[in-house]
């Protein structure tokens, strides 16, 4: 039965660091998967996860199950991170969440969700996006395209063409947003825009689902969630699926959630019940230890604290590696100008490398960056740094 099949396609992000692994040379670089590294090139535990999880350790009284939605304290907590205190959409209960295995676990639930209550409605990307976006949303039966919203020869955002797209998708379809730090181009909607974007999907009845993976990590944490908060004041129905695996490194610990926000509360419990019903067919209710490290920290004053610190030192480490990258390719004599890399925002850096200096970058220096030229600055460190400018600088040249 199974030797009839062909070999699945790699996967574009993760399938690169299977065959990073293999790599026997001793000088490779991963830039490829977006996971941060501090200054000797470690993926740390957070000191504030790591006290989290000594209380979680000594309270726990029961593996019980969570509820298919998980749990109340982790929703309470993750509402109040995306929307501030007191947001009149909490208060008037217009919104509810589902604690989901990673963001991944959330664009799945919404995904089947969709799929369920919404079946010819199409689901539009920008265009480039997350490389597994479209995976997730094909393996729920979910028919994608694309807006356009980077202009690759200015190395910016194409504000006025994803605009114009937004007018003419029809009725219906589904539109997904990044909510901070676009994955892969780092060009993110200023507030105004989010604004514009949000009275334009409510004005053409479209449905909005935002991707929100990067919270904390461009310009902070309440500033990261203002055009997600600008946009969720214009466009009545919305739904978010956050991750905390990179702002609170819970990587493999799969923490995320699912929000729904309804144009009443009445809306809101009829969407989530749907919502509850996928995540039943899907895995039946979520892990509960990543998500009550979160609960935790988000609850407790002096640990929060703490947190937002360790998440503004890595916030501050990666702008750093950005100056220190566009800099160290200047002195190497690169003539082409890098400096546009110092204004995206978050992990990543949308380099302009072509696919074939991709594939010189792996094969020759051993390394590994996504075949779109997306680059995880996050990987970068001082030691790293030299070797990583000294190869773009003879792949440009080559
Ligand atoms: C990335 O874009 O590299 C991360 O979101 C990790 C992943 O699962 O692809």
């Amino acid at each position: 039965m199974f030797n009839q099949l062909d070999m699945a396609p790699r996967d574009p992000i993760l399938g690169l660091t299977e065959t990073f692994q293999q790599d026997t040379r001793p000088e490779k670089v991963n830039l490829s998967v977006g996971v941060y590294k501090d200054a000797n090139g470690k993926t740390p535990v957070l000191q504030s996860v790591k006290r989290a999880e000594e209380r979680l350790l000594k309270a726990e009284a029961t593996k019980s199950y969570l509820p298919m939605d998980g749990s109340a304290e982790y929703g309470a907590a993750v509402r109040e991170l995306l929307l501030g205190n007191g947001h009149p959409i909490v208060t008037d209960g217009r919104a509810n969440t589902a604690q989901t295995p990673g963001g991944t676990g959330g664009l799945r639930v919404a995904a089947d969700f969709f799929h369920r209550k919404y079946p010819s409605a199409r689901l539009w990307m920008s265009d480039p996006t997350w490389a597994n976006h479209p995976n997730v949303f094909h393996a729920a039966g979910i028919e994608t395209t694309n807006y356009p919203y980077f202009d690759a020869a200015a190395n910016q955002l194409d504000y006025e063409s994803m605009r114009n797209a937004f007018h003419n998708i029809p009725e219906g379809d589904i539109v997904l947003l990044h909510g901070c730090c676009h994955n892969p181009t780092g060009a993110d909607l200023s507030i105004e825009q989010w604004r514009e974007i949000g009275g334009i999907v409510k004005s053409r009845a479209l449905l909005p689902l935002i991707d929100f993976a990067y919270q904390g990590f461009g310009d902070g944490l309440e500033q990261d969630a203002s055009g997600v908060r600008a946009f969720c004041e214009q466009a009545d129905n919305v739904l978010v699926a956050s991750s905390f695996s990179k702002n609170f490194g819970l990587y493999n610990e799969r923490v995320g959630a699912l929000t729904v926000i309804g144009e009443s509360s009445e809306a809101t419990a009829k969407a989530h019940s749907h919502i509850k019903a996928s995540i039943r067919a899907n895995y039946s209710n979520p892990p509960a230890h990543g998500g009550g490290i979160v609960a935790t920290i988000l609850s407790d004053a002096a640990l929060r604290k703490e947190w937002e610190e360790e998440l503004r030192g890595m916030c501050a480490r990666i702008r750093d590696m950005r100056s220190l990258f566009v800099d160290t390719l200047k002195a190497k004599g690169v003539k082409r100008d890098f400096s546009f890399l110092i204004g995206q925002r978050g992990m990543f850096s949308f380099s302009g490398l072509t696919r074939e200096q991709v594939e010189i970058l792996r094969e020759k220096y051993a390394i590994y960056i996504v075949n779109s030229g997306r680059i995880n600055v996050a990987g970068m460190t001082e030691s790293n740094m030299d070797r990583i400018c000294s190869a773009v600088a003879e792949v440009l040249q080559g």
